[in-house]
């Protein structure tokens, strides 16, 4: 009975270990796991899935530059993502949950921001 037990212990660790993704080492792939894992796609489409209660963002490293004129790409997506409600986008509510990526790494920070530069 405890043999059992313990195979059955073992068995659900291995599984729990081989469901958790190891992070991604390069930032772009980084930055798309991050997107997913914080469920960015529930309300933005992108590269041909998601959400419609945001912008699609498959073109955002485009359209990031014209948002804010005194802002690069780069800043407006960083200020998109980090203080959702400082530009909120013309049709759209001001719905974008606070603190998403409150407990992202700064390395982290900068692979989802990366990501989303990168979709030109
Ligand atoms: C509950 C829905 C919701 C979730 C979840 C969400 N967003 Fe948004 N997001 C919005 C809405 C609505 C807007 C448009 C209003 C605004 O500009 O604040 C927006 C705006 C943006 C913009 C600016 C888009 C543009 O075209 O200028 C970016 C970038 C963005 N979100 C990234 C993200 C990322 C990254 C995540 C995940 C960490 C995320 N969003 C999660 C709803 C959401």
């Amino acid at each position: 009975m405890m043999r059992r037990l313990f195979g059955l212990c073992v068995l659900l660790a291995v599984i729990t270990i081989a469901c958790e993704e190891p992070p991604a080492t390069e930032p772009i792939a980084r930055g798309r796991q991050l997107f997913r894992k914080l469920d960015c796609g529930r309300c933005h489409f992108i590269d041909g899935q998601g959400g419609r209660i945001g912008p699609e963002l498959t073109h955002i490293g485009t359209t990031a530059g014209q948002r804010a004129p005194a802002l690069s790409a780069e800043e407006y997506i960083r200020a998109s993502v980090v203080a959702p409600g400082s530009y909120v986008v013309r049709g759209y509510n001001d719905v974008m949950p606070r603190g998403l990526t409150r407990n992202l790494s700064p390395a982290d920070l900068d692979a989802l921001v990366l990501f989303l530069r990168e979709h030109r």
